[in-house]
């Protein structure tokens, strides 16, 4: 399995400040067997850095996309654009969208169908608020999220999809999650795959930690035996400590 390593720029870089961070970032990057690398990006800047990447071992993704093909959407983007524009990739039930745009679960189910349909690899986030792991409810939340997700999703069209574990409380906030306490909730994760799909399933779909992952903390977090690739936000919009990133081995 390889390992991913994934950036989300969230809403930063303007299309010239994208095409100066993938022209360092891809002098600075080696080139890893065991490692895929993901840049996710705004809408407006995919099709300048899918070009720029062309070539190189750098996927770009998306950062959302909305569930119907084509029509009276005002502001939405479909997967048939994504595609267009040069993404593989997209992030699906992102906590950001979840708690500022009110994304429900229903929503995200049928984001991920709609992906999945059109070949898109769909990242699902999932993860729990402080006061929700505080009072015991990690597993139940998890649980929730990823049934409501994967509802009516085959077993194998379900193999297409990542999965991102963010608690909530380590977003943006500079707290991470222990190495330990991130790979004891990607064991749980596991569980709760093989009871909705099988073993082989939650054996082999890549779980990605992300949360407040910088220079100093993602090797050891990516030692971990339940962890198999980070979603980094803040420290993805630099091309020089994204690169050290993006080196693991
Ligand atoms: P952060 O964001 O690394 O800035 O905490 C991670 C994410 O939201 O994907």
């Amino acid at each position: 399995m390889k390992t991913l390593i994934a950036g989300n720029w969230k809403m930063n870089k303007t299309i010239s400040e994208a095409q100066s961070f993938v022209n360092e970032y891809k002098t600075k990057i080696n080139v890893h067997s065991n490692t895929e690398l993901l840049l996710c990006v705004p809408f407006t800047c995919l099709h300048v850095v899918s070009e720029a990447c062309k070539g190189s071992n750098i996927f770009v993704g998306a950062q959302d996309l909305f569930f119907e093909e084509s029509g009276a959407f005002t502001g939405a983007i479909s997967p048939k654009m994504l595609l267009d524009a040069g993404a593989s990739f997209v992030l699906i039930g992102h906590s950001e969208r979840r708690m500022i745009f009110a994304e429900t679960n229903e929503d995200i189910n049928k984001k991920l169908k709609i992906a999945i349909k059109h070949g898109l690899k769909p990242v699902l986030c999932v993860g729990e608020t402080l006061e929700e792991r505080e009072s015991g409810e990690l597993f139940s939340v998890l649980e929730t999220q990823l049934k409501s997700a994967f509802a009516d999703i085959s077993n194998t069209d379900v193999r297409q999809v990542v999965v991102a574990y963010e608690p909530i409380w380590a977003i943006g906030t500079g707290k991470t999650a222990s190495s330990k306490d991130a790979d004891d909730a990607h064991i749980k994760v596991r569980e709760i795959l093989t009871k909705i799909y099988d073993k082989d399933f939650s054996d082999t779909v890549r779980i990605l930690y992300g949360g407040s992952v910088n220079v100093n903390t993602y090797a050891e977090t990516l030692s971990m035996p339940n962890i198999n690739g980070v979603l980094v936000g803040g420290s993805s919009l630099d091309p020089e400590n994204f690169a050290k990133i993006s080196d693991y081995v």
